[in-house]
């Protein structure tokens, strides 16, 4: 079996976040030929294509050095004001960037929203999955992922409540697995 190399990028910045919790767990439960890198999105300073001219930030480099060299993305958002949080988009635009270069192109995809609402997201995945299609990323079309009421999926140790749910992210890792493989060239 093939090994992947799956980059993680969490919406939420904050250190007790739900999408950040429900990241760790789909990582603990995917298939084991794939390792995960999370990559830090609180630093990078806002784009600005003047940046580009000249020297751009080395935090930039580092982005879109580590998105060449990955082979896939996993993205867990929340959902901010019906849409994806500024953070993750500036780390969007930032490696589709300079033109020509974008580097998500062609790196197969999964979204997964988590909210402390009853809809899970689904305005901020939908507003994601418009993005990825742009920036030419292959996104997992079902199972889709809506994590909803958030804040009773875990209790305070971190732990799953309802173990039971634990078959919807191993599944949903598993057509992960599977949606990589067949869209990455041999
Ligand atoms: C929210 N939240 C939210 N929830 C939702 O379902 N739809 C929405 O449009 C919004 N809008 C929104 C805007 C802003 C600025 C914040 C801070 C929050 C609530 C959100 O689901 C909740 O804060 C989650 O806990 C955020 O995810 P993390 O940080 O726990 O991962």
């Amino acid at each position: 079996m093939k090994t992947y190399n799956v980059g993680v990028l969490v919406g939420s910045l904050r250190k007790e976040s739900f999408n950040k919790k429900v990241a760790n767990l789909l990582v603990e439960v995917a298939p084991k030929n794939i390792n995960f890198e999370f990559i830090e999105i609180g630093n990078l300073p806002l784009f600005d294509e003047d940046l580009d001219q000249g020297n751009p930030p080395q935090s930039w480099a580092n982005l879109r050095e580590k998105v060449t060299n990955l082979d896939a993305f996993l993205f867990v958002t929340p959902e901010y004001n019906r849409s994806v949080p500024a953070a993750l988009k500036n780390a969007l635009d930032i490696a589709s960037r300079p033109w020509g270069q974008n580097v998500w192109s062609g790196k197969p995809a999964a979204v997964v929203s988590v909210s402390i609402g009853a809809i899970g997201g689904f305005g901020a995945n939908h507003h994601l999955r418009q993005t990825l299609a742009f920036l030419n990323m292959p996104t997992m079309a079902q199972p889709e992922a809506y994590v909803g009421n958030a804040m009773s999926i875990f209790d305070e140790n971190g732990k799953l409540i309802n173990e039971e749910s634990k078959e919807f992210y191993v599944n949903f890792m598993q057509a992960f697995a599977h949606h990589i493989d067949v869209n990455t060239e041999k």
